[in-house]
């Protein structure tokens, strides 16, 4: 195999163990493509300020080509003695040009090198993220449409506490995944600076021309310190933070849906295609998609905290502790784009149960607050009416039956101010009407909290 590239002052060959322990190439030819774009815009500066020749250019613009060819078809050979993307593609553009291809590596290092193809590859991934999430919430919306007016328990503390619209419900998960996206969106404004330029550490000593690479790269900037430009990676762990509270939101809905499957709610299904069976038990149907989007949760935490402790104390400028970003932050992607992608899949084939739904609406006293506030609209002071309700609420648990059940003569016992109309107030759909305000649970207020959303999202 050939040489090292960078072995000149070396006595002895590195030894094997170190070679594996030290080569990124087994992860991070995934930047190749980020690589070669990067490679493209820095010899094409390097030709404009003629740094290096026209025919130099040509000849390294013709044998990238090739190699991504090879890369994309299979048939790149990768070296782990070639250590990384970097030196790997390096090495067969000097075996392809020459020394074209030996010239492209002026006023670069592989520290500026890597810190670009990173920003690059994040910078396309966070924009596929953010589609996802529009596209989870498009079927977010949808749903909730079909649901306006499904009436189910609202809970606090997991204690049925007051109706709400089932669509109400999901459009908490929209608002979610609203400010999920606009996190990524202002994320991605840091990730988009070039650090191309700052070389090893200290800037390069030849006439280079940083607005030209930016903006042939679509760079919003570029970065202005060369030390910080190669060493810094909080750009991924900010999007790293990002992905976590991405799969918290998600976390949260899957367990509510891994709640609301199991036969003591049954308010949905979860199509057959997102589910698996037991091995022993054979009514099994299980709900693992949502339990592994709540188990890859920690999974996603745990990739935050890598990289914040992989920053942690790092001295100034590039060390190779760095090189250690990439895995967590693949895995993020990776996981980030396959949850939201089955995500959205899954929910559009949700089964719901309204009619079960209801039922636990009945049984849990939902509308005891509306009794309260029924109270107070006629004089009674709030405290009052919470004491007297609660009383209701024990005299009906003990007659088995719902407030909406008693009789006209039972509720008077607690308050003689009750009346006929106090029956509209205690039913299911009375208490959701009557939370008629934005951001309430009235069907009406769902229903134009969907057009606001829809106005909010890109076609
Ligand atoms: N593979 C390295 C990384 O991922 C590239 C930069 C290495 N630079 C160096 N001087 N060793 O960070």
């Amino acid at each position: 195999k050939d040489k090292k590239t960078w072995s000149g002052r070396f006595s002895e060959p590195v030894a094997l163990l170190v070679q594996r322990y030290t080569a990124s190439v087994g992860f991070d030819y995934r930047l190749a493509e980020y690589d070669i774009q990067g490679s493209f815009a820095h010899a094409r500066m390097l030709a404009a300020t003629n740094i290096i020749p026209q025919t130099d250019l040509e000849a390294i613009e013709k044998g990238l080509t090739q190699i991504w060819e090879e890369i994309k078809n299979g048939q790149f050979e990768w070296q782990l003695e070639q250590e990384d993307v970097h030196l790997n593609i390096e090495r067969r553009l000097t075996a392809l040009t020459g020394d074209a291809g030996k010239r492209l590596h002026t006023a670069r290092s592989r520290n500026d090198q890597v810190a670009t193809d990173i920003r690059l590859y994040l910078r396309a991934a966070i924009d596929e993220i953010i589609d996802l999430i529009y596209g989870l919430q498009y079927v977010l919306l949808d749903l909730a449409e079909q649901h306006a007016a499904t009436i189910m328990p609202g809970f606090t503390h997991l204690q049925v506490a007051q109706p709400v619209s089932f669509g109400h419900h999901l459009l908490a998960y929209y608002e979610m995944l609203l400010r999920d996206g606009q996190r990524l969106q202002d994320c991605r404004k840091r990730v988009n600076q070039l650090p191309l330029g700052a070389a090893a550490l200290a800037g390069t000593s030849y006439p280079i021309d940083r607005e030209q690479v930016a903006r042939e790269l679509g760079f919003d900037d570029i970065c202005h310190n060369s030390l910080d430009a190669v060493s810094d990676r909080d750009f991924a762990i900010e999007f790293c933070a990002s992905a976590a509270l991405i799969m918290m939101h998600l976390s949260r809905l899957s367990e509510e849906l891994i709640l609301w499957m199991s036969p003591a709610f049954g308010f949905i299904r979860i199509a057959d295609r997102f589910c698996t069976g037991s091995s022993i038990m054979p009514q099994k149907k299980n709900p693992d998609v949502p339990e592994l989007v709540r188990g890859k949760t920690g999974r996603i935490n745990g990739h935050l905290v890598a990289l914040l402790t992989l920053m942690k104390s790092q001295p100034l400028a590039y060390n190779k502790d760095n090189q250690e970003d990439k895995e967590p932050l693949f895995d993020t992607v990776d996981t980030l784009k396959d949850t939201l992608t089955i995500y959205a899949d899954m929910l559009a084939g949700l089964q719901v149960n309204p009619q079960a739904m209801r039922q636990a609406a009945l049984r849990g006293y939902a509308t005891a607050t509306d009794l309260a506030d029924y109270l107070v609209k006629k004089g009674t002071p709030f405290r009052d009416a919470h004491e007297t309700v609660a009383q209701a609420v024990r005299f009906a648990e003990n007659k088995r039956c719902d407030l909406g059940e008693l009789s006209l003569a039972d509720l008077q016992q607690f308050s003689a101010i009750i009346e006929q109309d106090v029956f509209e107030v205690l039913t299911l759909e009375g208490s959701l009407q009557s939370r008629n305000h934005p951001g309430g649970t009235a069907p009406e207020q769902v229903r134009a909290a969907i057009c606001r959303a829809r106005s909010q999202l890109p076609d």
